[in-house]
């Protein structure tokens, strides 16, 4: 796909129009790997974000997998209330660092990374299917902003693939 539009300027403006535009990209997509691919995509290209991407629930085994991302090659899997991803499931909740250096759980996956957003994606059944993690090269890039208009994605990514 490489119609996406990103004319905006301010983050609020990216999200809004970017939001509308996966909707329709994943609309008539069943499989939700192509449809997290394809969002990684998009986000990766409206943001210029170093590393944005998901990782899987595997609920047998406790740990987050590593599932369709844009970026850096990134660790494999992360235990249950492990690094910033796990604890957004443990917590249930979107999770905003600002310094990953002076967050202790932190797992660092590429040095450049200097702050992170990991946002939970739920099944229908409020059970979690996914983390969505961003990860930039600059301290505090994510804010409320981040956290209002990804968690609107995560409800997007549920509605679709309940
Ligand atoms: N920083 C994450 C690990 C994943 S990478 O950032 C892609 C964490 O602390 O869980």
């Amino acid at each position: 796909m490489n119609t996406i539009q990103t004319g905006g300027t301010t983050k609020v403006e990216i999200y809004q129009e970017i939001l509308p535009q996966i909707e329709s990209l994943i609309r008539g997509e069943p499989d939700l790997t192509a449809n997290l691919a394809n969002i990684s995509a998009v986000l990766k290209a409206a943001f210029g974000w170093l590393w944005v991407g998901f990782y899987l629930a595997d609920h047998n085994r406790r740990e987050l997998v590593l599932g369709p991302f844009q970026g850096p090659p990134a660790c494999t899997r992360i235990p249950y209330g492990h690094g910033v991803c796990g604890q957004a499931w443990e917590k249930g909740t979107t999770i905003v660092v600002e310094d990953v250096n002076r967050h202790p759980d932190h797992i660092a996956c590429s040095s450049l990374s200097q702050s992170e957003i990991v946002v939970p994606v739920w099944d229908k059944t409020r059970r979690l299917a996914a983390v969505l993690d961003a990860d930039a090269e600059t301290v505090g890039c994510f804010d409320g902003t981040d956290a209002h208009y990804l968690g609107r994605l995560a409800e997007i990514i549920t509605r679709r693939h309940d």
